[in-house]
């Protein structure tokens, strides 16, 4: 992977791409967020962890499926985007520490100014988190910065990715339970697979829309193989830190925690329906150069995206739960 500098824009005025359109959303979610702290911490406290959860997959994910080969086509749009999730999983990762205060003190935006509710907040492994994400999208940043030396910034933006992703582990259920070297295994493997997904399937999608013929093919050939991999890795992880977390079958049913699991497991087994029936039917139509393939295709990855979307977005709520009932 060479990094391509970020081009700046100027010149004549274009339409408004997917990063403006990020860039609009965030200013929307800031928006919403400080009117979410006045009113309601718990709501404020969800919106902001999902926010900083979808963001910290997908920048790790777009930093992953930048590195595979066969996936440099398009270069420039999926890099401007991996920008702008490394720059919103960095400022999203901060805004989690004034919440998770409010949250502990329990009195809103004047809860800030209370000291033990700080100490507690900050002594607890999200600041650990906070601290290693911020470090991994700087990363990121740089890696995209670096110019002429394609194996510094590979690796920078390799370290990046795993630190980001790795920031996941110092909260959720994995240190509290089982076997603690097998299930921070499990939930990195998982954590990796998962971000390699959502973050592979947004790259593209964006790369799908510049990519023409033997382009578009040869995406989609070296998408197919990079991605058997990381099923293989998710379901893996995943069944693993399940079967770690709940402490017998019977949760699965009877706890929150269960249900809100079986909730994502039916989301997921419906986006790889999804997903095999575009890989067994449609990629191989569009590698032979059907051009109507490759549209069918662009629908069903926006489907996916936004399918991953909401399993990210369970995946914040299951890790509130409590996997003992
Ligand atoms: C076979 C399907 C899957 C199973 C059984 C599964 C199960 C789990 C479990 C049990 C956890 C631990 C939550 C906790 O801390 O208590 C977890 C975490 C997580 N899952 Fe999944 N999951 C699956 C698929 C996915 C998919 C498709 C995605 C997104 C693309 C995803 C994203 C995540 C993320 C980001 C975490 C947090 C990081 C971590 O702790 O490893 N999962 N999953």
């Amino acid at each position: 992977m060479t990094a391509t500098p970020v081009p700046s824009r100027g010149g004549a005025p274009s339409r408004p791409g997917t990063p403006d359109l990020i860039a609009a959303a965030t200013g929307v979610v800031v928006a919403a967020l400080t009117a979410a702290s006045l009113l309601a911490v718990q709501f404020g406290i969800y919106v902001i962890n999902g926010f900083a959860l979808t963001t910290a997959v997908l920048a790790a994910g777009l930093a992953l499926f930048v590195g595979v080969p066969g996936m440099g086509i398009a270069t420039v749009p999926v890099q401007r985007l991996l920008l702008a999730a490394a720059v919103a999983a960095f400022a999203a990762a901060l805004l989690t520490l004034p919440f998770a205060v409010m949250n502990v003190d329990g009195r809103g935006l004047v809860g800030l100014g209370d000291g033990l509710a700080r100490d507690v907040a900050l002594r607890s492994g999200r600041y650990e988190g906070v601290l290693t994400r911020c470090a991994g999208a700087v990363m990121i940043v740089l890696a995209l910065r670096t110019v002429g030396r394609p194996r510094l910034a590979r690796g920078l933006q390799l370290a990046g990715a795993v630190l980001v992703v790795g920031s996941l582990l110092f909260t959720g259920h994995a240190r509290t339970h089982g076997p603690l070297a097998l299930t921070l295994t499990c939930a990195l493997l998982h954590a990796v697979a998962a971000a390699g997904w959502f973050g592979g399937v947004v790259g593209l999608g964006v790369a799908l829309r510049s990519a023409r013929g033997d382009d578009a093919a040869r995406l989609l050939a070296g998408f197919a193989r990079w991605m058997t991999g990381v099923l293989v890795l998710l379901v893996a992880g995943g069944v693993g830190l399940a079967l770690l977390c709940l402490s017998e079958p019977s949760g699965l049913v009877h706890t929150a925690y269960g249900q809100v699991l079986l909730v994502k497991l039916a989301v997921v087994g419906g986006v790889l329906v999804l997903s095999s029936a575009n890989h067994r039917r449609l990629v191989p139509l569009a590698v032979r150069g059907r051009a109507d393939a490759v549209s069918a295709l662009r629908l069903n990855v926006a489907v996916e995206q936004i399918g991953l979307l909401a399993v990210v977005l369970i995946t914040d709520v299951l890790m509130r739960q409590n996997p003992g009932g």
